[in-house]
């Protein structure tokens, strides 16, 4: 499956950050019932492998991919979790150069690069990533920014994740060059240490309700 493909799926991928294990498999099928199948389980906690494996291995309607890759060592540690896909908040040259090096050595994995510049997009662009995270989109110019960048750059598309939630989705699915967001609204913190999997299912399904263009 190409990162284009995985972001057609749904209109926005939840960004996950998992404390407890056993909250793993649960979260993810909430999520799925509200109709949000690709979840990004940051590398922020230290469960977050172990969530990644377990959600792969029991969730097959979810699509499983792992965020906050910085390096060569994330990226192995991640492919022999199961992660269907990687992101990253940026690229710098070291990252670029492993995903190079890995995929060489195991065959491809849609990746999905961080960007908050119209320079940093080109260099992405250039290396072939045909969708790239633009991050942290409210911060780096929000909906306005992107709207910007589809004039000179069409044909780069991005998933702008940071600072969008219910109120402001719709400002950034309505772009051409967006075809889905990212958030952790979908499943907040404070809902998922209590375990209120059908209020998260109500989010994930108010959330997959936005269109995107
Ligand atoms: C990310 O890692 O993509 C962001 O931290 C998610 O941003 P949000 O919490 O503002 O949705």
């Amino acid at each position: 499956m190409t990162i284009a493909a995985i972001a057609n799926r749904a209109p926005v991928i939840p960004v996950l950050v998992i404390d407890d294990i056993d909250s793993a498999v649960p979260l993810a099928n909430a999520l799925v019932r509200g109709g949000l199948p690709v979840l990004e389980v940051t590398l922020r906690t230290p469960a977050a492998l172990a969530a990644i494996k377990r959600m792969a291995d029991s969730c097959p309607d979810a699509i499983i991919g792992a965020g906050t890759i910085r390096n060569g060592e994330d990226i192995t540690a991640c492919r022999k979790a199961g992660a269907a896909f990687g992101v990253s908040p940026g690229a710098p040259a070291s990252l670029l150069a492993a995903l190079a090096g890995d995929v060489a050595e195991n065959g491809d994995w849609p990746f999905l690069p961080g960007c908050a510049t119209a320079s940093e997009a080109m260099l992405l662009s250039d290396f072939g990533y045909e969708m790239l995270k633009f991050f942290p989109a409210e911060q780096s110019g929000g909906a306005a920014m992107l709207k910007s960048l589809a004039g000179p750059l069409p044909d780069i598309h991005f998933c702008p994740t940071g600072g969008i939630g219910a109120h402001n989705a719709a400002d950034y699915l309505t772009l051409p060059n967006v075809r889905c967001v990212g958030g952790s609204w979908v499943a907040p913190a404070k809902m998922v240490a209590a375990k209120d999997w059908d209020g998260i299912t109500k989010l994930a399904a108010e959330a997959s309700k936005l269109n995107a263009r």
